[in-house]
């Protein structure tokens, strides 16, 4: 039988039209965008014309557009870029507790520097792991220079109401980045001059979890915002990412956002957002109802279309993991950076789960490919599977 993937949220194949679309950029169209001559020539052209589908994407300015090895990469620049050392009082960061480690990590790191150590504030967030607005707002200080929070959480999948919060912080003088990886290609994202995201002024998207290939995405950095490269050496991205840029990598890119514009847009019955939407409140009413004690992460929240955090007290998430794995399910424990570690899950802490509740929790993450007879095979697997181990261990389950 084939294998089922609903691990989505760590990682998505290229589409076959990406891997078609980026093949001669191996082969014949091997150019350096840097080169005068004619096979530079193409090489530019190919780049540009990449640029221009992630800005039609992301309904921005392609000259907003620095390309990039991915998500962190993004991020790391979004945060080391705007907040680079100075000789006058320290700036201040807010973030929040459930970001990504891109971004957090970063942070921390920032506020550990020697020279320059910014100011940092990490926002707690409610039991649904949203953000709220008067906490930002209660949080901003006179030298906050940038805030910093995720579009959508790659763990629980919840939308923080962006435009509200990137308002607040541009309210008050500061800069706004959003961390958005986990939404691009899921739900619409309009960063234009008088769209519902003008307030944003930095975003990072990455590659593959959008269907094009892994060491590829984007930071969108808006017009006139001056940023400190994190790589120096050749003039490229408009002096803000030095390097010979990844040409096969960036036009897979660029073919990726253009395939996820139009699968946003040309919702059909059998493809597209409220497809997935609909497979998987399915999966979530009879994973529900099948499973004694079985909750959803979030699930008043409004979350993006393809992921379930399920906590399923009792069950060591591990053991269930190998267990569906051992019958052709591929799912993750939070997110897949933490696989094997045995720290339960610093989203699910920060939304105030137990240690054990966090470490009895899957994510389940579908992908545009999933369909309704995975889902049914799905539900035989897991409330089962949940049934057998929780018999191997009845004491655990009541405890
Ligand atoms: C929310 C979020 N941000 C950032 C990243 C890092 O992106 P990349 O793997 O492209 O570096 C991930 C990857 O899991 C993510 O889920």
């Amino acid at each position: 039988m084939p294998r089922i993937y609903l691990d989505a949220n760590s990682t998505t194949p290229a589409l076959p039209e990406v891997v078609e679309a980026m093949f001669p950029f191996f082969t014949t169209e091997f150019g350096n965008p840097s080169s005068t001559h004619l096979h530079g020539q193409h090489a530019r052209a190919a780049l540009d014309h990449a640029r221009e589908q992630v800005a039609a994407l992301l309904r921005c300015r392609a000259s907003e557009v620095v390309l990039t090895s991915g998500g962190t990469e993004a991020a790391n620049l979004a945060l080391f870029g705007t907040l680079p050392p100075t000789s006058g009082a320290a700036p201040h960061l807010i973030t929040a507790s459930t970001e990504h480690h891109a971004v957090l990590h970063a942070a921390e790191a920032l506020a550990a520097r020697l020279i320059s150590p910014v100011e940092l504030t990490i926002l707690p967030v409610s039991h649904n792991g949203l953000v709220s607005p008067a906490d930002l707002e209660a949080a901003i200080q006179p030298n906050t220079r940038l805030v910093s929070i995720m579009f959508a959480n790659n763990e629980t999948g919840v939308l923080q109401p962006i435009a509200d919060l990137a308002r607040i912080a541009h309210g008050h003088g500061a800069l706004f980045h959003t961390d958005a990886v986990q939404a691009a290609g899921k739900v619409p994202l309009d960063l234009s001059p008088a769209g519902p995201l003008r307030d944003v002024d930095l975003l990072s998207i990455s590659g593959h979890k959008m269907y094009a290939p892994q060491g590829t995405g984007a930071l969108f950095v808006r017009r006139g915002l001056h940023l400190a490269p994190l790589l120096h050496g050749g003039p490229h991205e408009r002096q803000r990412r030095a390097g010979t840029e990844n040409l096969p990598g960036y036009v897979g890119l660029g073919r990726a956002a253009d395939l996820a514009q139009r699968w946003l847009t040309e919702d059909h019955p059998n493809d597209g957002p409220t497809h997935l939407a609909v497979l998987r409140s399915n999966l979530e009413h009879q994973l529900l109802a099948q499973i004694p004690g079985g909750r959803i992460n979030s699930r008043s929240a409004t979350r993006i279309p393809n992921t379930t955090s399920l906590t399923l007290p009792g069950i060591d998430a591990e053991a269930l993991l190998i267990a569906l794995d051992l019958q052709g399910l591929s799912c993750s424990a939070g997110s897949a950076c933490q696989s094997g570690a045995t720290e339960p899950s610093h989203v699910l802490r920060a939304m105030h789960l137990t240690d054990a509740d966090a470490r009895a929790t899957i994510r389940l993450s579908l992908s545009r490919f999933t369909t309704p007879t995975e889902i049914d095979r799905v539900l035989d697997l897991i409330p089962a599977t949940v049934t057998r181990l929780r018999a191997l261990a009845p004491r655990l389950a009541h405890a």
